[in-house]
């Protein structure tokens, strides 16, 4: 990467790199992120990333149609390039002449200028052709949604009624929520300190009695007291657990999957006399963000890097009250925020993280005091990651019993609940809570 490379040029780099080496977007993106000094250049080409991942199905689809020789493997990035270039054509407002002489100059940022004849080609056919093209996106599911077809046909067998607002949910912008630390200070008063900083928002519905919901997303060094932990940033779906918990002070509770710390922070922001709290987190650098989050919030726990499963190494014997394990998921609840979570997601995926929440299940059971409740988490829409393993839990268990959960929001699933993407502005979220008898 040259040091006058573009945000197109960025952009084409980040995507090369997401699709050969699968790395996440969020992983990959801050890096050269830095590599453009103008905040509006920066802006470009997380735009032209994040929506190539949101459309990247239907905009690969068309891709197949206009380039009729492959592409070969070290030529990723222009690949890359045709894709944002089709982006901007189907989704953003620049002008085509504007789109084609832009995109084509990229050939030679990236020292690649025999493509420039390639995308010029691609383009103008596209221009060409797109009310026809059009026609076989609308005919093939995959392409119209731009979903994979395996996560497609998932969705239309667990929500039969409602996946064609599943997928298009996931295809928008996400929206801003927070979650004012009520230890710091009132919602009513943050809500007040955001109105004078120029940053309209509203207060979330009563079962999130910390959320608030912004109208526009702002960067987060433009909320007022972020650094000094008045608030984070969290969907209101995901502020649901501190009253499932059913806490009170004096509990000894246990976050299994702590990291980065946003449910952890706010079970201790909304019960300050617990006995104790306690969080796991396995991966490394994840377990430095946990610390982090708690830092900037004043808050405390006893945080211990282990695998939880591996309960020997770290625990004392002392059995818990409440349990939170928000498992590691598909996180197919979560796609509008990561439209990379479609590219980089494989079926395999999807079972390897079931043996996972299996293990973990069993693992953590033996944790639990009697009369003890255990709250499963997960970011995910699966029924095969939720109800089904609850229900598996339940029948091996003869000491569990699931709690029903009443409540105003999201749908009813046996033995959770689940919230769905944009349903009540709010991120895919399963809840079950089982008590121990
Ligand atoms: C869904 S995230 C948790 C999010 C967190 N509860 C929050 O609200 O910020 C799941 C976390 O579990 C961690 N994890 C996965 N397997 C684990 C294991 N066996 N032991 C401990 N942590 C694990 C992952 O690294 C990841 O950070």
């Amino acid at each position: 990467m040259s040091s006058q490379s573009g945000p197109r040029a960025i952009a084409a780099l980040v995507i090369q790199r997401l699709l050969d080496k699968r790395q996440t977007l969020s992983s990959i993106l801050p890096g050269y992120l830095k590599g453009l000094v103008h905040k509006k250049d920066q802006a470009l080409a997380q735009e032209l990333c994040y929506g190539v991942m949101r459309w990247y199905f239907q905009l690969d689809f068309l891709l197949g149609i206009l380039v009729n020789k492959h592409i070969k493997a070290k030529d990723t990035d222009i690949k890359a390039l045709l894709l944002i270039g089709l982006y901007q054509f189907r989704y953003l407002r620049t002008p085509p002449h504007a789109v084609v002489s832009a995109t084509v100059e990229v050939c030679n940022e990236l020292h690649k200028s025999w493509a420039k004849g390639l995308v010029n080609a691609v383009l103008r056919s596209y221009q060409r052709k797109s009310k026809h093209l059009l026609r076989n996106v609308e005919a093939d599911l995959s392409a119209r949604y731009s979903h994979p077809r395996w996560l497609l046909d998932i969705l239309k067998n667990d929500y039969p009624d409602c996946w064609q607002e599943i997928v298009t949910a996931n295809n928008s912008y996400p929206p801003m929520a927070l979650r004012v630390n009520t230890g710091k200070v009132a919602r009513d008063t943050y809500m007040t300190m955001l109105n004078q900083a120029g940053i309209t928002a509203h207060r979330a519905p009563p079962w999130t009695p910390a959320g608030i919901m912004l109208d526009n997303p702002v960067d987060v060094n433009k909320l007022p007291e972020f650094m000094n932990g008045y608030v984070s940033v969290q969907d209101l779906a995901a502020q649901l657990s501190p009253d499932l918990l059913d806490l009170k002070p004096h509990l000894r509770v246990l976050d299994a999957c702590a990291a980065p710390g946003g449910k952890l922070a706010h079970i201790l922001e909304s019960e300050p006399g617990l006995n104790e709290a306690v969080g796991i987190e396995s991966d490394r650098f994840r377990f430095g963000r946990l610390q982090q989050t708690l830092d900037r919030l004043q808050l405390k726990a006893r945080l211990i890097h282990a695998d939880v499963r591996e309960t020997a190494t770290w625990w004392d014997g002392v059995e818990f009250d409440r349990i939170l394990l928000d498992a590691p998921c598909s996180a197919t609840g979560v796609i509008r925020r990561h439209p990379d979570i479609k590219v980089l997601r494989t079926p395999a995926d999807i079972e390897t993280v079931i043996t996972v929440q299996r293990e973990l299940l069993s693992a953590l059971w033996p944790l639990l005091k009697t009369g003890g409740k255990l709250l499963y988490v997960t970011c995910s829409i699966l029924d095969s990651e939720n109800d089904q393993r609850i229900r598996e839990f339940l029948n091996k268990h003869s000491d569990a019993r699931s709690i029903i959960i009443d409540a105003d929001w999201g749908i009813n699933t046996h033995h959770g609940r689940q919230t769905l993407p944009g349903q009540n502005n709010m991120d895919g979220f399963y809840y079950a809570c089982v008590q121990k008898t």
